[in-house]
């Protein structure tokens, strides 16, 4: 007897071994087990190509209920012949007491086991009419239980007409050798680790090969990382104040529009390994509007526009330099050149919300990436009560009313101004951005009108984020260490407005 399946499997392989052409049915009886327990194990191995299964159907004759109950206990006609007394009973009692005596008196009639005297006082009566019988429709049914298929042609129809035997259909199996046969069952692999690639002993390992039927693992549903919940109502704020959003699918921008043309000196320390993430391949970018170029290139170490410039060298290979763009001002920036092409200027109000990058050491603060929110409104007249009004409203749709500023530094603004907000529960004022007026060294090459002028201001997407949501340590909202539960669990953002 086999208890499990790989004693089963290991028993049907020594089967084959010894006599090929094993049929699963004589197996199953040999190792008294059940058949579908056999053709189980058979399909595994056949899976792997341990044997060649061909499958043959068999007809075979099975008991039914009634069949079975005549194998144990004799046929209808032989209890009544049975029930029968040498002195002969009443048919009315025999009737009575014998269980479908109908069938098995006209039957016990037909065989000439008993006969009837109709004429008889106080009504028919049944008698022997041989001393002993043989009860062959009994002999039958037991045999076919025990699998014998013996029958004459004429009991067989016997049986079947009268329901004690029903034909089924058997499917087995005749085993042979396959193209993997061998007596022991290699363990298949389901992956294929880096040890495995390492020491070699994938060539030699088998694999599971690949179950392309089987149902796949539900997927639970996505969620939205906070820093998006949070993105989502920036962008709703800007669309309701008349904003278009800036395409900002790029994350790779030359030194010439992240830095160049916002007219950040060459020399300047951000633009320094230390800040600056340089891409190696490729490492330059070659396409610039030649004719800009050459104007940048002016300002910046001669002077023009009233300004004296840097006075000092400006090389083509410095701003040719790939890297990861440090700010969305970058985007801004060939925005404004693009809207300087235009025919006859039109006002814009513009705003981008994506991810930049600067070489920084990590703490609970900082990462090497995070996300700019970036305002930008371009018309004619703008003063820096413009500036102030436009950030004063900005961050009262975010529920901070209380907005005061202090004078800072950017090469590309001026006057420059860092945006502070009283923050309610540290009950102190923090910083919330940057802003500024564009320089006229940076919109005046471009092509833009003298009398155009360019307010911005830009903030970081994660200090909100981790103010609304409570995170204290940034490595918590992004990257490795980020607790999808935390993910799965936030709720939507909604701005105390
Ligand atoms: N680019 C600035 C920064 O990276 C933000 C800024 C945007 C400042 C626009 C002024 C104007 O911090």
């Amino acid at each position: 007897m086999c208890d499990n399946m790989a004693d089963l499997s290991g028993a049907v392989l020594e089967a084959v071994n010894s006599s090929e052409g094993v049929d699963t049915k004589d197996l199953a009886s040999q190792l008294s087990v059940d058949h579908q327990k056999v053709v189980g194990a058979v399909k595994s191995l056949q899976s792997l190509n341990y044997i060649v299964a061909e499958q043959c159907v068999d007809k075979c004759w099975q008991l039914t209920d009634e069949g079975k109950s005549i194998a144990d206990g004799g046929s209808h006609e032989a209890r009544i012949f049975y029930a029968v007394p040498s002195e002969g009973i009443a048919q009315a009692e025999i009737m009575k007491s014998v269980p479908n005596a109908k069938v098995g008196f006209s039957k016990a009639m037909q065989n000439g086991w008993i006969q009837i005297d109709k004429k008889a006082e106080g009504g028919p009566k049944v008698t022997k009419k041989t001393e002993s019988i043989t009860d062959t429709v009994q002999e039958c049914l037991k045999r076919v239980n025990q699998g014998k298929d013996d029958m004459t042609d004429a009991q067989k129809a016997e049986c079947k007409k009268r329901k004690l035997i029903t034909e089924m259909k058997l499917t087995s199996y005749r085993l042979k050798k396959g193209e993997n046969f061998s007596l022991k069952i290699m363990k298949q692999e389901v992956d294929l680790t880096p040890e495995m690639i390492q020491n070699g002993t994938w060539k030699d390992q088998s694999f599971k090969p690949f179950n392309f039927d089987a149902l796949g693992v539900p997927p639970t549903c996505g969620h939205v990382h906070p820093l998006l919940k949070v993105r989502a109502e920036y962008r709703q704020i800007f669309l309701e104040m008349g904003f278009t959003e800036m395409p900002t699918n790029n994350f790779i921008e030359s030194c010439f529009w992240n830095f160049d043309a916002l007219f950040q000196p060459q020399q300047h320390p951000a633009r320094d390994a230390h800040d600056t993430f340089f891409v190696s391949d490729p490492q330059y970018a070659d396409e610039f509007p030649m004719d800009y170029l050459a104007r940048v290139k002016k300002v910046h170490s001669e002077g023009g526009y009233g300004s004296q410039g840097y006075n000092c060298d400006w090389k083509l290979e410095e701003a040719k330099k790939n890297i990861l763009r440090t700010h969305t001002t970058a985007v801004s920036t060939r925005m404004l050149y693009k809207l300087a092409q235009q025919e006859e200027f039109k006002p814009v109000k513009y705003f981008s919300i994506d991810r930049v990058f600067r070489n920084e050491a990590t703490d609970a603060t900082h990462l090497a990436e995070f996300h700019q929110i970036e305002g930008v409104v371009a018309d004619r007249g703008l003063t820096l009560g413009d500036l102030m009004g436009i950030i004063k409203e900005f961050f009262k749709k975010l529920g901070i009313e209380e907005i005061s500023f202090k004078p800072a530094y950017n090469p590309y603004t001026e006057p420059s101004m860092e945006i502070f907000g009283y923050h309610e529960g540290l009950q102190k004022l923090v910083e919330l951005g940057n802003s500024g007026i564009f320089r006229p060294e940076m919109l005046l090459p471009m092509g833009l009108p003298e009398d155009v002028s360019v307010i911005a201001w830009g903030l970081s997407l994660e200090r909100p984020t981790m103010i609304k949501y409570k995170i204290d340590d940034i490595r918590t909202l992004i990257g490795p260490k980020v607790d999808l539960q935390m993910v799965y669990d936030n709720p939507i953002c909604r701005l105390d407005k």
